[in-house]
């Protein structure tokens, strides 16, 4: 609610679940002489956001009618938070729930916005319903990938994205902690693996810029070890080219990763043409 005022500020249209922020974002739009859009999210089964399917026409009803906004369709997202995929009986029901809302208030809605990259091989096979009006794209887009197995995407490139860190210690060292070990910082015990001594080294990211998980190392024989708050461990015993402080080494970012690269203020964004 707080943000409301920015938020008809900077958008004209948003994608919405609760009437109490609708009617709050019709106030400030109204204030500023403005008609605020909006896109009802419905909840097909992710468990995300979004009101469930057999409250949607009574929440378009209270939507509608609040002063400064124009209710103009209705939208579902996938693969978030429950992994859930989009399937046809599922997508044609969120069309079948525009017309519902169109018939019951009398207004016309221009919108079905029916996912996100969870949804490109439909769109791509052709099997997606007709009706839906649009996709909101990131991933595929942005990383070339699907969301639900990330298999390539015909025509996108995958490798838009290069995150580069500097290292900033290299040294020899064991590779299994040595003494009683315990929870780390983040409240896992690790389970190393003793391959001997090895030569190890730090570069100057760690868990609040990437997702260690989601990172591929791009220096031939470098291999992620794991990663603190501001550290990322690297196996360099195979590195094929030599690694030392001051090295920069490159790191291709996975959609968790680049999430959170690009959120880190400590991670500068740098655009080159190629
Ligand atoms: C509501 C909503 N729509 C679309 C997207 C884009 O998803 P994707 O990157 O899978 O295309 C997201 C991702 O966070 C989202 O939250």
């Amino acid at each position: 609610l707080v943000r409301c005022q920015e938020a008809v500020e900077v958008s004209d249209i948003s994608l919405n679940s609760d009437v109490a922020t609708v009617h709050r974002l019709g106030e400030a739009a109204s204030a500023l002489g403005k008609v605020h859009k909006v896109v009802l999210m419905v909840d097909m089964g992710d468990l995300r956001e979004g009101v469930l399917p057999e409250n949607a026409l009574s929440v378009a009803g209270q939507m509608a009618s609040a002063p400064g906004i124009q209710l103009v369709g209705v939208g579902t997202n996938w693969g978030c938070y429950g992994g859930l995929m989009p399937d046809r009986p599922r997508l044609e029901a969120l069309v079948d729930l525009r017309l519902d809302i169109q018939r019951m208030l009398g207004i016309s809605m221009d919108i079905v916005s029916g996912g996100n990259s969870t949804n490109i091989n439909m769109l791509l096979d052709g099997s997606m319903p007709g009706g839906i009006t649009e996709l909101r794209l990131g991933e595929s887009i942005l990383l070339g990938t699907e969301a639900t197995q990330r298999q390539s995407v015909p025509g996108c490139r995958q490798d838009a994205f290069t995150l580069k860190a500097e290292v900033i210690e290299v040294l020899a060292k064991p590779s299994k902690p040595i003494g009683k070990i315990g929870q780390n910082a983040f409240g896992v015990v690790p389970e190393l693996k003793d391959r001997g001594i090895r030569m190890r080294a730090i570069c100057a990211v760690g868990r609040q810029d990437l997702d260690p998980d989601a990172l591929e190392a791009l220096d031939p024989g470098v291999s992620i070890l794991g990663a603190s708050s501001d550290h990322l461990i690297l196996d360099v015993d195979e590195a094929e080219n030599p690694v030392g402080v001051g090295s920069v080494l490159s790191f291709r970012p996975a959609y968790s990763a680049l999430l959170r690269a690009f959120t880190s203020p400590f991670v500068e964004k740098v655009v080159v043409s190629q």
